[in-house]
This record gives structure tokens, sequence and C-alpha cells, in this order.
């Protein structure tokens, strides 16, 4: 009778520890198997742009590359739908925007509130734009400058403009 139990507890234990063993084996292999479609739909149709840019970027300064990675993060999710960096979209490229604007924060505050801007009539600039796309763009208030700086920054250097660090 006590023998009998013993064999039903050790059983149980090995079943237990097997079954632990084996989903850990599953997910181990699960995990691996994600990474390794991953890494050959990137190789494959090499127009991944997290890809892309990690290749691009290789060749930049530590504290530059983690703020053009943010940046095209930021863009990617954000702003692609949108725009692009050579070509008008639903919005302008943005190639050389910098460039268009009185200074950075005028950029930085439009973006954040493109309506306030346009309505209030004081840009002539931003209100040309308008006419000329005639969409809002919609607000972005929910970033800190320091973000919207990175998708800049994104953009001078998918511009190939130099980047400048503070
Ligand atoms: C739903 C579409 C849409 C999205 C999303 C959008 N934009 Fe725009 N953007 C526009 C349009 C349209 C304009 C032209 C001005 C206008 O009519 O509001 C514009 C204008 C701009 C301008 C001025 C361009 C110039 O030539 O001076 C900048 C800079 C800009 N957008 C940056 C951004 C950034 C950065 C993001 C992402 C955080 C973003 N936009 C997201 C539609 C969009």
């Amino acid at each position: 009778m006590s023998s009998n139990n013993e064999i039903l507890t050790l059983s149980g234990l090995i079943l237990g520890v097997g079954l632990v063993l084996i989903i850990t084996v599953v997910m181990l292999f699960n995990g691996s198997a994600q990474t390794t479609t991953s890494k050959t739909q990137n190789t494959a149709t090499n127009s991944a742009p997290v890809e892309d840019i990690n290749t691009k970027v290789a060749s930049l300064a530590e504290p530059q590359k983690a703020i053009v990675l943010q940046g095209n993060e930021l863009f990617q999710g954000n702003c692609a739908q949108c725009h692009a960096v050579d070509k008008k979209v639903v919005g302008p490229a943005l190639k050389g925007v910098t460039a268009r604007w009185e200074n950075e924060s005028e950029i930085i505050n439009f973006i954040k509130y493109p309506e306030k801007v346009i309505t209030g009539g004081k840009n002539d600039y931003a209100s040309k734009l308008y006419e000329e796309y005639g969409q809002m763009m919609p607000n972005h208030d929910f970033f800190s400058d320091q973000q919207i700086q990175s998708i800049l920054t994104y953009v001078k250097f998918e511009s190939g403009e130099e980047i400048a660090m503070k």
C-alpha cells in the first residue's frame, strides 16, 4: 500500500518535471523561431525601414545614432502615413524643412499645434502651406520637444544633411 503511494508520488513528480521541461523547450524554440523568421523577412524584402536604417546609421557616433534611431521610430509610427523625406505624400516632402522655417522652435510649435498656427493667421508660410495642401495636419502635442527634435534630426540624416549635436 505504502509502496504504491510512493510510486504514485514519484510518477507524479516525474510527470511534473517533464511537463516543465517540455514547456520550457517549446517556449525557447518559439522565441528563436520568431527571431529567425523576422530576420529572414528583413533580408528577403530588403525594404524594411528598421533594417535599412540600422545599416545606414552604423557609421554615426553613439549619441547621434541613438537620436536618429529614436527619430526614425517616431517618424515611422506617427508621420510616415502622410510624409516622406523625398516626395510629397499627403503633406510636403520634409527634406530641407528646417531651412523653410524661421527657426527650429517655430517648426516644433507647428508640429505640435498646426491648427492653432494656421488659424492664428500670424504665420504666412503656414497659411500658404495649408492653402496648398488643403488638409489640416493633426496636432502632435503629446510629443516632447526632444522627441520632435529627434524626428527632425532623422529627417536631416535621411536628407544627407550634417547632424549637429548640441
Ligand atoms: C494626417 C496627415 C499628417 C500627419 C500624420 C502628419 N502630417 Fe505633417 N503635414 C501634413 C499636411 C497636410 C501638411 C501641410 C500643412 C497643412 O495643411 O497642415 C503638413 C506639414 C508639415 C510640416 C511643414 C512642412 C514644410 O514644408 O514646411 C512639417 C515640418 C510636418 N508636417 C511635420 C510632421 C511630423 C514631424 C509629423 C509626425 C510627428 C507629421 N507632420 C504628421 C499632414 C500630416
